[in-house]
């Protein structure tokens, strides 16, 4: 059985919904302390009114893709805040359907920002030294299978998702010899806000398990997180109920 302690605090971006939320609020009822990110400040209180442990759940308020330079500042002044970090659950995203005929540089900017340029800064703040607790800590952030086998239309979230595979499996190289480990998730169709109603008809039958839930993910990302996964880094797991998509 997997737990935590309170004095193991975590970094949970995209917290106000979806599959950070779930991670959030399974790291807090497993016993861990949780620093929630997202924009929206009311979907933010929402999540903690649903924690079992509320006085373990700080919430930041903040826009990712605004001042992506300055990400490794952040997780520092978050680390001066809080104090050192076991983990970064990345859970912050954004999905869309963009032919290449309807693709502009606006659009793939935008996606890339929170999708990939984002992560991969926060990630180079946790990796400070100073800002994680060494060897055992650990990042795990959700890609996509769109990032490995994609659909077409997915020209801009796809590449998004296939650069932050691949930087994130030479990152956990970089920083294995420190003892920190970086892995990816990439799920197909989850129920969260992000799965609209074109990819619910697209997806419909084709899943024998149903369509996957926030608590396939979020199990996922915990035991990754967790101890039990000291041996395993630079890996990217594919969440899609055998490939049938
Ligand atoms: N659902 C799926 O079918 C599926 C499948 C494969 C991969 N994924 C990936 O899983 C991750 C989570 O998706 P989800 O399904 O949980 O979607 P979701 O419910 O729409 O959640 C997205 C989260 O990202 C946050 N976010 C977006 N832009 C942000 C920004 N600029 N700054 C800070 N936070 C931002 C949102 O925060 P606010 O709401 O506070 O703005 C929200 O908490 C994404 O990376 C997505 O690509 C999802």
């Amino acid at each position: 059985m997997i737990s935590f302690t309170a004095d193991q605090r975590f970094l949970v971006t995209g917290a106000s919904s979806g599959i950070g939320e779930g991670v959030a609020l399974l790291l807090n009822e497993l016993g861990a302390a949780v620093i929630g990110i997202g924009r929206n400040e009311e979907r933010l209180l929402a999540m903690k009114e649903k924690a079992r442990f509320p006085e373990n759940v700080f919430l930041e308020q903040k826009d990712l893709a605004e001042d992506i330079a300055s990400l490794p500042a952040y997780v520092k002044q978050l680390r001066e805040k809080y104090g050192k970090f076991q983990g970064l659950a990345y859970c912050a995203g954004m999905g869309g359907i963009h032919p290449l005929r309807a693709v502009d540089l606006p659009t793939l900017h935008d996606i890339f920002n929170i999708n990939y340029f984002a992560p991969v800064f926060m990630a180079k703040g946790f990796a400070d030294r100073r800002s994680n607790n060494g060897k055992g800590s650990a990042v795990v952030c959700i890609a996509s299978a769109g990032g490995v086998r994609c659909d077409p239309g997915m020209t801009a979230y796809a590449g998004s998702k296939g650069a932050l595979i691949a930087t994130m499996q030479s990152i956990a190289r970089e920083l294995a010899p420190a003892g920190l480990r970086v892995n990816c998730i990439s799920p197909t169709l989850i129920e969260t806000g992000m799965a609209g109603d074109i990819e619910r008809a697209y997806a419909e039958g084709k899943y024998p398990f149903g369509l996957g839930q926030v608590s396939d993910v979020a199990n996922m990302v915990i035991f990754l997180l967790s101890e039990q996964a000291r041996w395993i880094t630079a890996q990217n797991y594919i969440l899609d109920c055998g490939g049938v998509i």
